[in-house]
């Protein structure tokens, strides 16, 4: 029997410089899609794919997100006085459990590769998730989950990957492909931020993972590597010819939430697809595209 993926590292301890000056004091997965923090799209993604312990890598700045996950009992109980009981619920469902989250402190923005290494006590020899909450994904069965159930067939290491125009292949982790059977491809090798006419593919990986512990053995001794950082997919592509790498298409649609321009996309989608929001924004949106198109 496979053992199961109950953990999940959340590495958030980025400055977000996108996103300067918000990110001065708001840390940026606090930033709001909607009405819900970006962190807490990727906690309930999380927690459908059967995740039971939340690990958040953290850095100076960032006690908003901690205190975001705290109980509220003074809201709660202005909300059970007035009777508003669907606020209350939404409200309740962000409480963590005593226990099923912890916090690490990543002292240095040494990169990805080191913010995942700072996990390691707590995650021990088991295969664990690794979440970035800015890459927020909307889909039918959560992207997680979809991996989960993948995984429980092929073991090794998983990454999310999806098709990306050439151009942007340097923005991203490339995937050379061994065998390509689909929604899943097997991996012959990795390359991070390679240049364009360098890539070995345009199929990018996205912030969501399955990884084997050997992982963080290889982070143990990896250098820096592109950017000057210490990158998860070089620990992660060293296991390609051990534990195996997969590559998983993803069925949904991705925002890049760590760029303005994704983060409004996101923020336009999310409205349209809220019952509550969506005559009004389409209608909004209508006009602003009429007033757009007159004058050009
Ligand atoms: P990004 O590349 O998006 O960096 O990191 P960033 O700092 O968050 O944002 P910009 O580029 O300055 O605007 C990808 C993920 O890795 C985490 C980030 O918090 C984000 O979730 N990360 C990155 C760390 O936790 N530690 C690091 O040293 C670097």
């Amino acid at each position: 029997m496979r053992r199961k993926v109950t953990k999940a590292v959340f590495p958030v301890a980025g400055l977000g410089t996108r996103f300067l000056p918000a990110t001065k004091s708001v840390p940026k997965e606090i930033m709001t899609l909607v009405d819900r923090p970006l962190v807490q799209y990727a906690i309930d993604e999380a927690r459908a794919a059967g995740i039971k312990e939340f690990l958040f890598i953290t850095s100076r700045g960032k006690s908003a997100l901690e205190d975001y996950f705290d109980e509220s009992p003074i809201l709660e109980r202005e909300l059970r006085k007035k009777g508003e009981l669907d606020i209350l619920e939404d409200l309740k469902a962000t409480n963590m459990e005593s226990g099923a989250i912890a916090y690490m402190r990543q002292h240095k923005a040494l990169g990805l590769g080191h913010a995942v290494w700072c996990a390691r006590r707590l995650i021990g020899d088991e295969p664990f998730a690794v979440m970035l909450p800015d890459d927020v994904i909307s889909a039918e069965k959560p992207c997680l989950q979809q991996m989960v159930e993948a995984y429980e067939e092929t073991g090794g290491n998983m990454v999310a990957a999806m098709e990306v125009p050439r151009e942007k292949t340097s923005s991203y982790g490339i995937l050379d492909v061994k065998e390509d059977m689909g929604a899943m491809v097997s991996v012959k090798n990795m390359v991070e931020k390679p240049k364009v006419e360098e890539a070995p593919s345009n199929l990018a990986v996205i912030g969501r993972y399955i990884l084997d512990p050997a992982v963080l053995k290889n982070l143990n001794k990896l250098k820096t590597g592109a950017g000057g950082e210490i990158q998860l997919t070089d620990a992660i592509a060293q296991e390609i010819d051990n534990t195996g790498v997969y590559g998983y298409r993803f069925r949904g649609q991705r925002f890049d939430c760590g760029s303005k321009a994704g983060f409004l996309q996101a923020t336009v989608a999310f409205g349209l697809a809220r019952d509550d929001l969506k005559d009004d924004l389409r209608r909004f949106l209508d006009s602003v595209m009429q007033i757009e198109n007159a004058a050009e």
